[in-house]
């Protein structure tokens, strides 16, 4: 092809990121895969809408038929959100042999293993480094730069929101219904943010980290879940002056078959090393049994940092194109057994 053509499926906080860095690091993407970048089509909801990024409008659609049977789209870009019509569109992209990169954890903690099948059995790539921890490369860590090692432990903050709101409650004393606010205002927060004040998205996270981590199918039930909706002002006060901070922790730690994976608001001494990631950041500890401890920082939410994930994925898909080898990448993971049937 002379160009890479992509179907953007929403172009809000993440979307607009997608399209500043395909116009802002062309040279950079040309360099990488030997061709220009071009945004074909993108779905929205709203037409009227001002957005701040410039795409002309009659790339602008509300029919996702614009992108999903179109022929000269080569990859979908699905950075909407949502569940069960978005998993639709991704079968029928998938199925049209179009490659898919997303940013949807929700998705990908209910249906991932669904998907990658059909990726697969389409010859397609599947790639979703952006739904855990934003702008860190965790998984392409854990699945290839860990790839020979034994992951025991995963230890870290996994919700940018929730920690943005604890630490500015604890270091500011701000009240949690105006910093809440705040980190929806910054493109933080999930459109409903319900799911990451009452942990669901750090717990689906966490069951995309340890499926991954762990080689082992991990379901969002299989996650123990408490959120820092019942943390007051008095508690993080408290917790200061006891020399503690609270950040919202996930957890996973597998010995042999058993496999315990949990999110819950816990007080770390000050001097743990994740007491001070604060604000929108993410940190996440593996420990390997040969690698020993290794920490991945950085931001976990916001526009540009989780867009540079997307991005680098479709740099991935690209390059598989150019070898041919997609549909057998490495950075799909297996799913070799459920967790309960592990466990019987
Ligand atoms: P936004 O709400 O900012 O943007 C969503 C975009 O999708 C909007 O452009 C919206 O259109 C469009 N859209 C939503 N539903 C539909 C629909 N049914 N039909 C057509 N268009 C639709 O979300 P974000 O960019 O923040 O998040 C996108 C995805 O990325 C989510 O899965 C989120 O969990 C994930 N993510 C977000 C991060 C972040 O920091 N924000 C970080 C990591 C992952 P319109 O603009 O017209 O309303
Ligand atoms: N709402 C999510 C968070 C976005 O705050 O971490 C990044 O996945």
């Amino acid at each position: 092809a002379n160009s890479i053509k992509i179907g953007l499926l929403g172009l809000g906080t993440v979307g607009s990121g997608v399209v500043k860095i395909i116009e802002n690091h062309q040279d950079k993407l040309m360099h990488q895969v030997g061709c220009p970048v071009e945004v074909q089509k993108v779905l929205v909801k709203d037409l009227s809408k001002a957005r701040g990024v410039d795409i002309p409008s009659e790339k602008l659609t509300t029919n996702v038929e614009d992108i999903l049977h179109n022929p000269d789209v080569d990859v979908v870009i699905e950075v909407m959100g949502g569940i069960e019509h978005t998993r639709d569109y991704i079968l029928t992209a998938l199925r049209n042999k179009k490659h898919v990169v997303t940013a949807n954890k929700d998705l990908m903690a209910l249906y991932g293993s669904e998907l990658l099948t059909v990726a697969s059995e389409s010859g397609c790539d599947l790639f979703y480094e952006a739904s855990v921890a934003g702008g860190i490369p965790i998984l392409r860590s854990l699945v290839e730069g860990l790839a020979s090692d034994r992951i025991t432990k995963m230890m870290g903050i996994v919700n940018g929101t929730t920690n943005f709101i604890l630490t500015k409650m604890m270091n500011e004393g701000s009240a949690y219904e105006e910093v809440l606010k705040e980190a929806q205002d910054l493109g933080y927060a999930e459109s409903d943010p319900t799911a990451d004040v009452e942990g669901l998205d750090a717990a689906r996270k966490m069951a995309i980290l340890s499926t991954l981590g762990f080689s082992m199918k991990i379901d969002l039930d299989d996650v123990r879940v408490q959120g820092i909706t019942n943390v007051t002002e008095e508690d993080l006060q408290y917790s200061k002056q006891l020399g503690y901070t609270m950040k919202l922790i996930g957890y996973a730690h597998r010995d042999g078959e058993n496999v315990e994976v949990s999110v819950e608001p816990t007080l770390l001494a000050n001097a743990h090393p994740l007491a001070s990631v604060n604000d929108e950041y993410n940190a996440v500890y593996v420990y390997g049994e040969a690698v020993g401890e290794t920490m991945f920082y950085g931001p976990g939410a916001g526009s540009l940092p989780t867009a540079t994930a997307v991005v680098s994925d479709l740099v991935g898909v690209m390059k598989n194109m150019r070898l041919g080898v997609n549909g057998k990448s490495a950075v799909t993971p297996q799913y070799p057994k459920q967790l309960k049937e592990a466990k019987d």
